[in-house]
């Protein structure tokens, strides 16, 4: 509780408000404390100048009266009204009067009041005491005739109340400054942090932009400030920074683009003179008439290589087409019956693998394309086939929940290596890639499932460990097509 009561405003804006107001309360609390003190110091000198003037006229008057041979009347003339005086004969107080309607008039005293008015040095200089019949006085002590103690005071009174009236109109004042500059404070702090805000709100939204991949458009540039101002300048980095940035993705962009342009122009160039190697191999091994044992497995090595190469040169075309995001066909694709399909062709591939169909009672609809769709359950069906031994049980499953049709092929095999199994999607992973070239996989065919399941909508995912690999595929479904 205490640390959240001393913790600063958050905000920029309400912390150098506070700071303001903080700092002119303090100047005016200054400020006011100084004038009080010197204008009640100015006052009282004044009263003790007018005290030195009356020079003890008072009381000596009251002295010559409480003499027992005395019969003089008190001389209050040119005495101010409530001049207070009095007299101490012999350590006792003889007359205690104060002036009023130019007559003098006596003031009871208690015991407390003889004392005080006893112990006033008498060194003609003022002091300050109260009395309890007449408040608080200024009063000079002199010595009289025969070593009389003469007191001569005036009321403190016009002194209190001209300093707290000056109180009263500080307090007003500085109140009214304060509130005003609070209000005004704000206002003009708001408006001075308002590029700041501009430059906050910017910088957020580029934070919030995918920058990792693709095209990006960068947010508008802040209005640019006065750079000699901190905000200006932080405005005009920031600028700066985006337009660098922009830049950088710009040309990222553009060599992203050089490049699947690239690989895609290579293959489809590469595509004919393929088949061309491939047709001429078949040719020349359907070629009547006695050849040399070597030259026909030389032209058989040809014919598969090249077989390998077109299926390379395919994939690597379906990638760089994919990664350009061409459209692929939107049809209604049964996928219960394709997965029939797929597993019939696997089957017939390897009668060494035991193979399971596990569907649904309803036919699984989805949109899509039909052949890239094939290609990717064909792909998962033949690593679960070439990558596992003889006897393995490979299991195709498919199930439609809410909308979503889940596909899984599982097999039971030895699993992917851990190390290999993070990036299993990314293209040309192998475990072994020796061993799987004379297999004759191209590291191609799992980033060919993910990439068309992603331009499908879905999510492809992978768990993997030693008995039990599962590749789970989620495509949104649709409604069976009307017969
Ligand atoms: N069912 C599986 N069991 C064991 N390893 C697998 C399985 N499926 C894929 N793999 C591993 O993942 C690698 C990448 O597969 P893929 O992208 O299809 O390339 P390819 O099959 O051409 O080697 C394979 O080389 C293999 O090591
Ligand atoms: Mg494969």
């Amino acid at each position: 509780m205490r640390r959240r009561l001393l913790r600063a405003p958050s905000s920029l804006r309400t912390r150098l408000t506070a700071g303001l107001v903080v700092l002119l309360a303090l100047a005016c609390l200054a400020v006011g404390v100084t004038t009080v003190v010197a204008l009640e110091g100015f006052l009282v000198g004044r009263l003790d100048q007018q005290l030195q003037s009356a020079q003890g006229k008072f009381a000596a008057s009251l002295e010559q009266e409480a003499h027992p041979d005395g019969d003089n009347v008190p001389d209050t003339r040119g005495q101010s009204e409530n001049t207070f005086g009095a007299c101490i004969i012999g350590g006792r107080i003889q007359r205690a009067a104060v002036v009023k309607d130019r007559s003098d008039a006596a003031v009871p005293l208690t015991e407390a009041d003889r004392t005080t008015l006893n112990h006033v040095p008498v060194d003609g200089k003022g002091h300050t005491i109260e009395l309890t019949g007449i408040g608080r006085y200024r009063v000079v002590a002199v010595l009289g005739d025969e070593s009389d103690t003469l007191l001569t005071g005036l009321p403190m009174r016009p002194v209190e109340e001209t300093v707290s009236r000056m109180q009263l109109i500080e307090a007003a004042v500085f109140g009214s400054a304060l509130l005003v500059t609070a209000v005004a404070g704000a206002l003009w702090v708001r408006l001075s942090l308002t590029p700041l805000q501009r430059v906050a709100r910017t910088a957020t939204a580029v934070t919030q932009l995918p920058l990792a991949a693709g095209e990006v458009a960068m947010p508008e540039p802040v209005p640019q400030g006065d750079p000699r101002t901190e905000v200006g300048q932080v405005a005009l980095a920031l600028n700066r920074m985006l337009g660098h940035v922009g830049d950088a993705l710009t040309r990222r962009h553009a060599s992203e683009e050089r490049l699947r342009r690239f690989a895609a122009d290579a293959s489809h160039e590469l595509r004919t003179p393929v088949a061309t190697v491939r047709a001429h191999a078949e040719l020349a091994l359907r070629h009547p008439g006695p050849v040399p044992i070597e030259v026909r497995h030389a032209l058989e090595r040809v014919q598969s290589e090249s077989q390998r190469m077109s299926g390379l040169v395919d994939d690597l075309l379906l990638l760089a087409r994919l990664d350009a995001g061409r459209p692929l066909a939107r049809d209604p694709v049964d996928l219960t019956r394709l997965a029939i399909d797929t597993l019939d062709d696997a089957r017939a591939v390897s009668r060494d693998h035991r193979w399971l169909l596990d569907l649904p009672l309803e036919p699984v609809f989805v949109t899509g394309d039909e052949h890239r769709l094939h290609q990717v359950v064909a792909n998962l069906l033949a690593n679960a086939r070439l990558h596992t031994p003889p006897g393995t049980t490979v299991t195709l499953s498919l199930t439609d929940h809410d909308g979503l049709a889940r596909l899984t092929v599982s097999d039971d095999g030895p699993g992917i290596p851990a190390s290999i199994l993070p990036q299993i999607f990314q293209r040309f992973t192998r475990a072994d890639p020796g061993r799987s070239r004379t297999a004759g996989g191209t590291g191609l065919g799992l980033s060919i499932v993910e990439a068309v399941v992603i331009a499908h909508g879905g999510t492809v995912d992978v768990t993997s460990r030693p008995g039990h690999t599962t590749f789970l595929l989620n495509l949104p479904s649709t409604a069976p097509k009307p017969e």
